[in-house]
């Protein structure tokens, strides 16, 4: 249900259509720090901190896609915009799922980086709330022990999101584990996707195999999509430069239409 407004943190970059970044899990608008500048050149790039995370409000509660979207939704609002590029890394990419399908009109394209549109397996779900129960008891670390080392092998890398993720509030953590769990399978929905999509894909990620990114691609045999076989599950931060450069496309493929 769509019910709490909370003060959302947001960075705004550029001019031109607008380009909204959501981050993943668990992280915050800083993943998008190294495509910003390009992509800037080209749009109004916005980078917000979802509910629970960065400098964003953490209030308690299960953080719906779908609420995750209306705060995106209302964000838009308050900034006089009616139609946007939406892309998504990994749980950014659920968050603009349920926003393409709650806001159809307001969509101008949707970039998916590391992301699906499966729902969870039962296994999944069980794993999650376990995660957030042990969350409650023990803090971030049990999410950053678990998740760091499949995020991408780099070791700098993996030491800046370890960080990154020991910041963040363990209602937060809590709220989008549970939001996650509960998610819909999307899977149906992308065929009516009206606008460009770009899919962009780690060829090396341990969290998002490549066969979900085919599974979208054949639901939508027009959407566009980018493989970086060198990059894990954040291709933003390990091959920024690639990313960017698939971004900037699509910014192009945007403004031949509109
Ligand atoms: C993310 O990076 O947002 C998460 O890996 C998504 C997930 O756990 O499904």
């Amino acid at each position: 249900m769509v019910n709490h407004l909370v003060r959302l943190f947001y960075e705004e970059h550029g001019s031109g259509l607008p380009l909204v970044l959501i981050h993943g899990f668990p992280f915050n608008h800083t993943i998008w720090s190294e495509v910003i500048p390009e992509l800037a050149k080209q749009a109004r790039v916005i980078v917000p901190d979802l509910r629970g995370f960065g400098r964003s409000e953490a209030p308690p509660g299960v953080y719906t896609m779908r609420q995750m979207a209306a705060d995106i939704a209302e964000l838009l609002d308050a900034l006089k915009i009616q139609k946007t590029t939406l892309v998504g890394h990994s749980m950014g990419g659920y968050v603009s799922l349920a926003f393409a399908q709650a806001y159809p009109d307001q969509m101008l394209a949707l970039g998916m980086v590391a992301s699906h549109a499966a729902a969870d397996t039962p296994e999944k779900r069980a794993d999650r709330y376990a995660t957030a129960a042990e969350v409650l008891l023990q803090g971030p670390e049990v999410v950053a022990r678990s998740m760091v080392p499949k995020l991408t092998s780099d070791r700098a890398l993996q030491e800046n999101i370890h960080r990154m993720i020991l910041g963040t509030q363990p209602v937060g953590l809590i709220g989008a584990l549970k939001g996650m769990a509960e998610r819909i399978d999307s899977l149906p929905l992308l065929a009516a996707m009206k606008f460009p999509v770009m899919i962009i894909a780690g060829g090396s990620d341990q969290l998002v195999p490549l066969e979900r990114a085919r599974e979208m691609v054949a639901r939508m045999p027009k959407a566009q999509m980018v493989v970086i076989p060198e990059a894990g599950h954040m291709p933003m931060l390990e091959t920024p430069t690639k990313v960017a450069g698939a971004l900037v496309d699509l910014c192009h493929e945007v403004k031949k239409i509109f």
